[in-house]
């Protein structure tokens, strides 16, 4: 390691200690598992890191699958209560819950910062998004009405009732360690089910400390449990929530390739899933674009969260009239407004990366372009730890890594393109589609183009769009179902088709 390195580091590792410790947020720091409305031990615990600083920070009960049983036995107990309780005290807890998340926002935020690297104005931001699928979902559940349809027969009414699918195995990510499991446990719990939450090993603190907001707020016991548990224990946790014939639901966050390893599992028992799985957004910059505009929404698409989102930015195409302007302009917004520093600070814009594997597969897709031919504008390079310097590349090509796979991480590959039909072919040749973004002026493009993108989101002439009102779900394999707007309820819902016969006519 170099000097300068090192140094940075130990700042960080200063920096930490001087002004940001978890004990800080002791009333929420909660390192056991949530079971049954008790935080319960395990036989073992393992470490939780801050990415920034490289510390240990807390070590977390690290649960296998005896707890993970006892926690699908407790919520599938609870759920027989939680689904005849009234919509409209449903609803109160989870108000209550997103009211005290607010309450709290400075202590959450705090803690995803400490085991994400998230810088905490992001955190703060993850701490209010969160809540707000609480509160949406607080709304939805009075809102899940069935249908009284026309019947063909004189003497039969035709109902079709929404119920509950039961309990639902929620399997969430560390890039947004709060935000994943509200959104679905707030769909889930406003359809009356009740949830077992395993949160990445990475970030169960604020998982747990969610754990502890739910029972301030009411949630009765069983109905939300969190089972946090290590890398190695993972796969053995993973299996009970897939597979225990009394969970009926898989609602899961992560990589394509996990996903498909659940989606087998969940086949045996025919279970209900959703899941939201990896991305590799196109950003296409066409001609009539505002091109400061279109360098607005990059720098929001790109570097939320160091890169680290499945909805980031990952491959930009930029038409060749406003090419070199756009490069020009983006560079300067980079230098102007990102600050790599450990999350902490108030300055910084950019924190580590999740961990050293994150960081060298950034850089390994930088090297391959770099071989094949991309012109390095700025960055390139690790800094120390896990951070990486924001990295802009022109001249890319189709054939780079950086253009075949998801980077996660920051940084921008930019493509020269000539016509919308060749823009089209390059964002749509990729196997996932989640979110696609563009920037036109040009009212019969924006139709044409946000049609045929093969992506569940779209951000036209805006790089940031989700939103607990709107829908989030990827097609073809960046995932099944949506989660977020009205429709998310129904992911934990069946119809039931009651048909009431005999009656006079
Ligand atoms: C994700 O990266 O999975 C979620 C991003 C978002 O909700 O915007």
């Amino acid at each position: 390691m170099t000097t300068t390195r090192r140094r940075l580091l130990e700042t960080m590792r200063v920096a930490v200690r001087r002004r940001f410790s978890l004990d800080a947020s002791a009333p929420l720091v909660r390192t056991r598992a949530y079971v049954d409305g008790r935080w319960v031990r395990a036989p073992d615990d393992f470490p939780v890191l801050d990415p920034g600083a490289g510390t240990e920070i807390a070590r977390v009960a690290d649960c296998g699958p005896e707890e993970a049983k006892r926690a699908v036995d407790a919520a599938h107990e609870a759920f027989r209560q939680w689904k005849d309780v009234t919509a409209k005290e449903r609803s109160a807890v989870l108000r209550k819950w997103a009211n005290l998340m607010d309450e709290h926002k400075e202590d959450l935020a705090r803690i995803i910062t400490l085991e994400s690297g998230k810088p905490v104005k992001e955190s703060l931001g993850e701490v209010s998004y969160s809540a707000s699928f609480l509160d949406w979902f607080s709304e939805e559940a009075r809102r899940v009405y069935g249908d009284v349809v026309p019947s063909p027969f004189a003497n039969r009414k035709i109902l079709l009732l929404k119920q509950p699918v039961g309990v639902a195995s929620i399997i969430t990510p560390w890039n947004f360690p709060s935000a994943m499991i509200t959104r679905k446990a707030g769909a889930a719990l406003a359809a009356g089910c009740a949830v077992v939450v395993k949160p990445a090993e990475d970030t169960p603190l604020s998982a747990l400390a969610l754990a502890e907001l739910s029972h301030q707020a009411g949630v009765p016991a069983g109905v939300f449990n969190v089972v946090p548990c290590s890398r190695e224990r993972t796969p053995s946790v993973g299996r009970v929530l897939c597979t225990d014939p009394l969970v009926a639901k898989i609602s899961f966050t992560g990589s394509t390739a996990t996903g498909k390893v659940l989606l087998k599992m969940a086949a045996d028992t025919v279970k209900k899933v959703s899941m939201e799985l990896g991305g590799h957004a196109p950003f296409i910059v066409f001609d009539s674009a505002d091109v400061d505009e279109a360098v607005r929404g990059a720098m929001a698409s790109k570097f939320r969260n160091s890169g680290q989102t499945c909805v980031c930015s990952n491959r930009f195409l930029v038409q060749s009239s406003v090419y070199d302007s756009f490069l020009a302009k983006l560079g300067a917004a980079m230098d102007r407004e990102l600050k790599v520093g450990h999350g902490s600070k108030p300055d910084s814009t950019q924190g580590p990366l999740i961990n050293g594997r994150a960081a060298e597969k950034v850089v390994h897709q930088v090297e391959d372009a770099l071989s094949r031919g991309a012109r390095l504008l700025r960055g390139g390079r690790r800094l120390g730890g896990s951070f990486v310097a924001p990295t802009l590349l022109a001249d890319v090509s189709v054939d780079m890594l950086c253009m075949r796979e998801e980077t996660f991480g920051p940084l921008v590959p930019v493509v020269r393109f000539e016509t919308e039909q060749e823009a089209l072919a390059i964002a749509n040749s990729s196997r996932v589609g989640l979110a696609g973004y563009f920037y036109s002026s040009d009212v019969s493009q924006i139709w044409r183009v946000a049609e045929a993108l093969e992506v569940g989101l779209v951000g036209v002439n805006e790089g940031l769009v989700s939103t607990a009102e709107a829908s989030f779900g990827g097609v073809k394999e960046s995932g099944l179902g949506v989660e977020g707007s009205k429709y998310g309820v129904d992911e934990y819902l069946h119809l039931k088709y009651v048909c009431m016969g005999g009656l006079a006519g």
